[in-house]
């Protein structure tokens, strides 16, 4: 270093070289400067495309899903076969089907098991005894949100109810003790919309007892051939999650008295009322599962559900009494605004007598609309009466002209 310092000349000639070397970065700075612009730009041009794709990815992913949402067949495996093949029969038109499927899925199936297929026959999933029975007829519910405050005018129905299903699910022991068999469950029949479905809600709500419930209609028309093995699978899953509530709405649909006619389709449902009477039968083995029914068409039911041993109430649920329609009006206008000169009971008054609790509700979700349509926060009397004159308007269309119909 020394050296340098004392050799002027050559400490010149370096003064140049670092003009031309600082020269040379500067360029290459700027080069560098340009290749930073430049992957920059290519930088942005990348992000641009990456969410093109992302946004592709997205769509078919979504596309995906909803093929795979589409609506899908059912089918039974009847055989497996080698090669990963299975030979399935579609529910509905029988036809059968080889078809292929994943090494896990041979594995797993077995011949009877119920298989979701799509169009082209590929089996998309197996369908488990659980979802299967559940999603296709039957909802379970833990606990619905339905209270004994929300029911007006059926206190008496409600007591009988409550005693003949709720009493052997809280209190098991009591039935014991004093010997006497725990009643099998109740029928509750009556005219439509007079709350038969609240009751059997609100019992399940009370007991704890999950709530399975199921349409007779269902049973009837959806499964043909399977609506017994569905009877066994419905008492099975209730067993399994004791204490339960069975609640089988429309029990017209599989108890009708029988008809001249002999077609397949009510030899089905006769097979399938046998099972339920079986099923009902077998009271030893039920365990703590409770039977509630309701029906809206009494007279059509089969003398086999209502014989002695069978049901052990059968319970009227009646559209309401003038009290019994105030304090349904009261239940529906808890939670809206009315103005205060309406009284309940002046409401009860003004509908006429057939009136049913879901006529109120729909009366007291049309006031509320008259209401908003017209600007206001809060209901008046006139609303309920135009809300009264288009709901029993709709209802004559339905149902034919309603008698007395007249209000304030
Ligand atoms: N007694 C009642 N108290 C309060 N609300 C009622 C009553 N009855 C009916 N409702 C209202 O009407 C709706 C329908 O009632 P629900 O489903 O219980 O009728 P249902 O008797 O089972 O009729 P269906 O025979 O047609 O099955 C309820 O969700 C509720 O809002
Ligand atoms: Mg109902």
């Amino acid at each position: 270093m020394t050296d340098t310092v004392d050799q002027p000349s050559q400490n010149n000639t370096s003064t140049v070289a670092d003009t031309s070397d600082t020269e040379e970065l500067e360029e290459e700075v700027q080069e560098l400067e340009q290749q930073l612009t430049d992957l920059h730009e290519k930088f942005v041009e990348v992000q641009t495309e990456k969410k093109k794709y992302k946004q592709r990815l997205d769509r078919v992913t979504r596309e995906n899903k909803k093929l795979k949402q589409s609506p899908m067949f059912v089918a039974t495996v009847q055989e497996l076969l080698a090669e990963q093949e299975i030979l399935i029969r579609q529910h509905g038109n029988n036809q059968e089907a080889v078809t292929e499927v994943t090494a896990e899925m041979h594995e797993e199936l077995e011949p009877q098991d119920r298989v979701a297929i799509d169009n082209s026959l590929n089996v998309v999933k197996s369908l488990t005894k659980e979802t299967d029975v559940r999603a296709q007829v039957m909802t379970v519910d833990a606990k619905p949100d339905v209270t004994y405050t929300d029911i007006g005018g059926l206190d008496s129905q409600l007591q009988e109810v409550r005693e003949t299903v709720e009493l052997p699910l809280t209190n098991p022991g009591q039935f014991e003790e004093i010997g006497v068999r725990p009643p099998n469950g109740v029928l509750l029949h009556g005219p439509p919309g007079t709350g038969k479905t609240l009751i059997a809600k609100a019992v399940a709500n009370q007991t704890d007892a999950t709530f399975i419930q199921l349409a007779g209609s269902d049973l009837a028309q959806k499964f043909i051939g399977e609506g017994a093995k569905l009877v066994r699978n419905l008492f099975e899953t209730a067993r399994e999650q004791e204490p339960a509530v069975i609640f089988i709405d429309e029990i017209d649909a599989i108890g009708t008295t029988r008809t001249e006619s002999k077609t397949s389709g009510d030899a089905e449902v006769q097979r399938t009322l046998m099972q339920l009477l079986h099923e009902m039968d077998g009271f030893e083995d039920r365990g703590d599962v409770s039977i509630i029914a309701a029906t809206n068409r009494f007279d059509m039911l089969d003398d086999a559900i209502l014989r002695p041993g069978r049901f052990d109430r059968l319970i009227e649920v009646p559209a309401p009494d003038t009290d019994g329609k105030a304090e349904i009006f009261e239940i529906h206008t808890r939670e809206m605004n009315v103005g205060d000169g309406i009284d309940t009971h002046e409401l009860a008054l003004m509908v006429d007598e057939d009136t049913t609790g879901s006529d109120i509700q729909a009366i007291c979700t049309e006031a509320g609309m008259y209401a908003i349509r017209n600007d206001r926060t809060e209901i008046t009397m006139d609303d309920f009466q135009n809300a009264y004159a288009k709901v029993s308007d709709s209802r004559e269309m339905q149902t034919g002209p309603v008698e007395g119909v007249a209000f304030a």
